[in-house]
């Protein structure tokens, strides 16, 4: 009974599941939906069950991957991507949908053809990329007449295209890249006029390009025959003229490269070719081509003229690398703004890089190794720049640290083998080793960022100890002082009246009214030595000082600062300095004079004006100072325009025009850069970081005393960088009261000289920096129409109303977070507080400005 039963159930079973399979099968036989079933059924698949790719109960047009007319009757399509279909296409499945026009069955497994797959007479299209065909392709492609789309890239096809592609006669897109053919490109292609498109790249094509193939394509647009074993010429492509992209990149063309350029090509690459001839003489209309590259041939004579490169208002992607090219300066490229990628390895440049690459505001890659190229590293668009390779040149120079904080964003970059110097600690060992190769590194122990921040986390003890002591001295200082105070305050009185009298001579040579002893001095001048720290050799005297600055002449006066008058000059015709005269105060004696200037040469930092070298002659003693090509910040904050010549004004030079120099780059950009938080931010934080080194970085700490708008300069780099550190000392006692206590508006109200009355000075510059506006003289509005008498209790007054927005210069409002802004002049608020106690360090300093630093 109970195997009755079981039995009956098991037959009853059988019975159900094969009248529904056959129900499956036979209610829909040789119908489309039953050919497209099988093939998914049969063709195996990653997913378990290959019924959800297709829904026997639901009309065959409403599945996923199949495509109906418009009348939803007749299958079309077959669109099947990415299924894991694996194995050859079986018979009596997709090779019998009559009406099918597009099939894509690309990203699968798929390896060989049905033998009925070539009666698929009505495909228009068809996508085999991407599979895993190693065979011949059959004869029988040329049955597909009405074919216009044939995809079969990234296969491992072999031997050769059938002839019979010449039935292929509406085909518009051909693709058979990354396959094995390698056969010679059949004469039969040549029949498929339609051809808008053609790629056999990546193949073993080889042998010369079928008879008529230049003339035979009159549509064709885009052809890419790279990384096959073609030979030919370049007067080949020379007749089509439809052609907008042509890639015969990695092959064995011949033959002079100007023949190519006709049409309106957008696209082209000729990399890796034996092309040769001179590309200068290419006569083209430039203003189509978006990509060029024509790297490794054998391409010699010049660049293009400047007319061509003018013209070229599209270009993108220039590379001319490795080549024969003669010796020739920099490339013309100030006109082309599009440029992304500029590859100008091994082409046989000499001179100066242009500086006009700062100008090149979309420049991603930069490649100019292995060249001669000479001079210091120009300004870089660093707002783009991912890729950056200088080795194997001999440029000179420090790399700015500027340039070194940005690598940090770069994909890629590489100085080795040059002449260079740099110092920056945060690089790794493994950076220097790999992209500095042959460089110095030039940081004195001191001058070392890191080196501080690191001795100072791992001996915290000692920190403490340190700070405890500096309290002490401090306080100590401060009692002597307050001791004094009286005193000196009457000392200084009668100095100024002293002083005042004395002021009545411009400089501190009275050349005109005493010529007598002027050509005295003359006669003594060729023996008193110029000392340059860095170039002992260098045998200047003070005649050479004369002579670049024709005798002290009133010409070349850049400003007459605190300590003295500076003057501009040229150094032996190739050093470019300012000369900075002490008014003579002090009671040194010329050792100890010398001995200063000696320790002050030692005194480095990227954002101090280096000390260069020094002369001694007679009474009085020289500061000789890098020259910095960009100005300061006070006329470069209230003397917009630049080029108005004022006192102070160290960029406002003719000598330029007498130079034949050309890697100045004078106020590049630097009047625009001064409109954004973002520069004006970097300024006050470059300050801050020069006064912090001075104040804590340097034993004993060197009080500047003179901390204002005016005593900061912008490098060659646009790099803020703090002059006249440390030349009290030598610049004596002897003073006029507003010198000893720091200029008008940027002095501390206690009149104490100590690192705090420093923190003052600087919360003066970031006010200005941050306002606009002059520390006194300027117009400070209120909301109630009164007035405020100087720009720190104007914006003291508004900070503590919490209205300090209110006082941002509205030139830079726009340009970054006006709640950063605002935090700066709480910080300038805190650095010119009444009490010096309650000022933050210039260590706090550089902390709060980074934690406000625009990203
Ligand atoms: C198949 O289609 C029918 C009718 O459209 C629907 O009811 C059913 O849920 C579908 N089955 C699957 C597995 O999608
Ligand atoms: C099949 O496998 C491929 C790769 O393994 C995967 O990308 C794809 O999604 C899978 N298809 C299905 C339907 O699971
Ligand atoms: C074929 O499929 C690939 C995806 O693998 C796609 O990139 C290509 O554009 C398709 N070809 C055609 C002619 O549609
Ligand atoms: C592709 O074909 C080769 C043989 O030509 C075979 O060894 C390989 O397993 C195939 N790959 C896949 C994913 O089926
Ligand atoms: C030229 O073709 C090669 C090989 O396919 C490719 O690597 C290269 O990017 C192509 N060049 C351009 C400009 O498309
Ligand atoms: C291109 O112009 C620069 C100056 O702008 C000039 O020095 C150079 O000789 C010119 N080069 C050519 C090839 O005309
Ligand atoms: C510059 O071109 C050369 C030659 O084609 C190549 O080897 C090098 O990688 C290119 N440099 C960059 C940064 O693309
Ligand atoms: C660099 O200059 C030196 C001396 O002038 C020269 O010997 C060397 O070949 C130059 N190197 C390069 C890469 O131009
Ligand atoms: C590197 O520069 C120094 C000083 O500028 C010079 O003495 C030296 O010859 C240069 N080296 C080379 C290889 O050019
Ligand atoms: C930089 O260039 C040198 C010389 O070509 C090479 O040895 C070094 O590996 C390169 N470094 C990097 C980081 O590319």
């Amino acid at each position: 009974m109970g195997f009755a039963v079981l039995a009956s159930i098991v037959i009853l079973t059988l019975f159900l599941k094969s009248t529904y399979g056959q129900q499956q099968d036979q209610s829909i036989p040789n119908s489309d939906e039953y050919f497209i079933s099988q093939f998914f059924e049969k063709m195996s698949t990653n997913s378990t069950k290959s019924t959800h790719l297709y829904n026997l109960s639901s009309p065959v047009c409403s599945w996923q991957f199949v495509f109906c007319d418009a009348n939803q009757q007749t299958v079309i399509g077959l669109i099947a991507p990415n299924l894991g279909l694996t194995g050859p296409i079986p018979d009596t499945t997709i090779g019998k949908l009559k009406t099918l026009q597009f099939l894509d069955l690309n990203t699968n497994q798929i390896n060989d053809f049905s033998s009925d797959f070539w009666s698929l007479t009505s495909l228009k299209s068809l996508n085999l990329s991407n599979n895993n065909f190693s065979i011949n392709l059959p004869t029988n492609i040329g049955n597909f007449g009405s074919l216009e789309k044939l995809d079969l890239s990234v296969n491992n096809f072999v031997g050769n295209i059938p002839e019979s592609f010449t039935s292929l006669t509406g085909l518009q897109n051909l693709n058979l890249n990354r396959n094995r053919f390698d056969s010679v490109i059949p004469l039969g292609i040549t029949s498929c006029h339609s051809l808008t498109s053609i790629d056999l790249s990546v193949n073993n094509f080889h042998g010369s390009l079928p008879q008529g193939f230049d003339t035979a394509f009159p549509k064709l647009k885009s052809l890419n025959l790279a990384a096959n074993l073609i030979t030919g010429k370049g007067s080949e492509f020379s007749k089509m003229v439809s052609l907008n992209y042509l890639n015969v990149s990695k092959n064995l063309f011949k033959g002079s490269v100007v023949e190519i350029f006709n049409g309106p090509l957008e696209i082209v690459d000729l990399s890796s070719n034996c092309f040769e001839g001179h590309i200068s003489q290419v006569a083209f209309d430039w203003s189509h081509l978006i990509h060029l590259d024509l790297s490794d041939n054998e391409i010699s004579g010049m660049f293009f003229s400047n007319f061509t490169l003018s013209q070229a208002l599209n270009l993108k992607h220039l590379n001319l690398a490795k080549n024969r090219f003669f010796k020739q300066s920099f490339i013309q490229i100030s006109e082309l703004y599009s440029l992304e990628y500029l590859n100008l390895s091994e082409t046989n440049m000499i001179g100066h890089i242009g500086n006009q690459i700062s100008e090149l505001t979309h420049l991603k890659t930069l490649d100019l190794s292995n060249n001669h190229l000479v001079g210091k590293i120009p300004l870089l668009p660093f707002k783009t720049l991912q890729n950056l390779d200088l080795s194997n040149n001999n440029l000179t120079g420090d790399i700015p640290f500027s340039l070194l904080q940005k690598l940090q964003w770069m994909e890629r970059f590489n100085f080795s083998y040059n002449n260079l110097s740099f110092c920056d600690s945060e690089l790794s060992v493994e950076t220097v080793r790999s992209a500095f190769i042959g460089s110095t590194n030039s940081c004195p122990i001191a001058a070392n960022p890191t080196f501080f921040k690191k001795k100072m986390h791992k001996q915290r003890g000692l920190k403490v100890a340190l700070g405890l002591a500096t309290t002490l001295i401090i306080l100590l200082v401060g009692l002597l002082l307050f001791a004094f105070g009286c005193r000196k305050k009457t000392r200084m009185w009668d100095v100024k009246k002293s002083c005042n009298e004395e002021n009545v001579i411009s400089g501190p040579f009275s050349f005109k009214t005493d010529s007598t002893t002027w050509v005295a001095d003359v006669k003594v001048a060729s023996l008193v030595p110029v000392v340059i720290f860095e170039k002992p050799l260098l045998n200047f005297t003070f005649s050479d000082l004369l002579s670049a600055t024709s005798n002290f002449d009133q010409g070349t006066l850049l400003a007459e600062g605190r300590f003295g008058p500076v003057y501009r000059g040229v150094l032996g015709g190739t050093v470019h300095v300012a000369i900075k005269v002490l008014v003579h105060g002090s009671t040194m004696t010329d050792d100890e004079a010398a001995a200063e200037f000696m320790h002050l040469g030692r005194i480095k930092h990227p954002n101090l004006v280096p000390l260069m070298g020094y002369c001694l002659a007679g009474e009085q003693r020289i500061a000789i100072y890098d020259y910095m090509e960009n100005g300061n910040l006070h006329n470069l904050l209230y003397d917009l325009p630049l080029g108005v010549h004022v006192n102070e004004d160290w960029s406002t030079d003719t000598w330029e025009d007498q130079e034949t120099n050309d890697n100045d780059i004078q106020n590049v950009g630097s009047e625009a850069l001064l409109m954004t938080w973002r520069f004006r931010h970097k300024i006050g934080l470059g300050t801050a970081r020069a006064l912090a080194f001075l104040h804590h970085g340097c034993s004993p700490p060197i009080i500047h005393r003179d901390v204002k708008a005016s005593s900061v300069y912008l490098d060659y780099y646009l790099e803020p960088r703090l002059s006249d550190f440390g030349l009290s000392k030598i610049f004596g006692n002897r003073v006029c009261d507003d010198m000893a206590l720091g200029s008008p508006g940027y002095a501390s109200p206690d009149g104490a000289i100590t690192t705090k009355s420093d923190v003052y000075g600087f919360g003066m510059v970031l006010l200005e920096l941050i306002t606009g506006k002059k520390p006194v003289g300027d117009e400070y509005p209120n909301e109630d129409n009164s007035k405020a008498q100087d720009l720190v209790s104007w914006v003291r007054g508004l900070v503590r109303v919490n209205r300090g927005s209110r006082a941002i210069d509205p030139k830079i409002r726009a340009t970054g977070d006006e709640g950063q802004m605002v935090e700066g002049l709480k910080i300038g608020y805190l650095c010119t507080a009444d009490l010096s106690s309650k000022r933050p360090s210039m260590q706090q300093v550089v902390g709060l400005l980074k934690d406000i630093e625009p990203v």
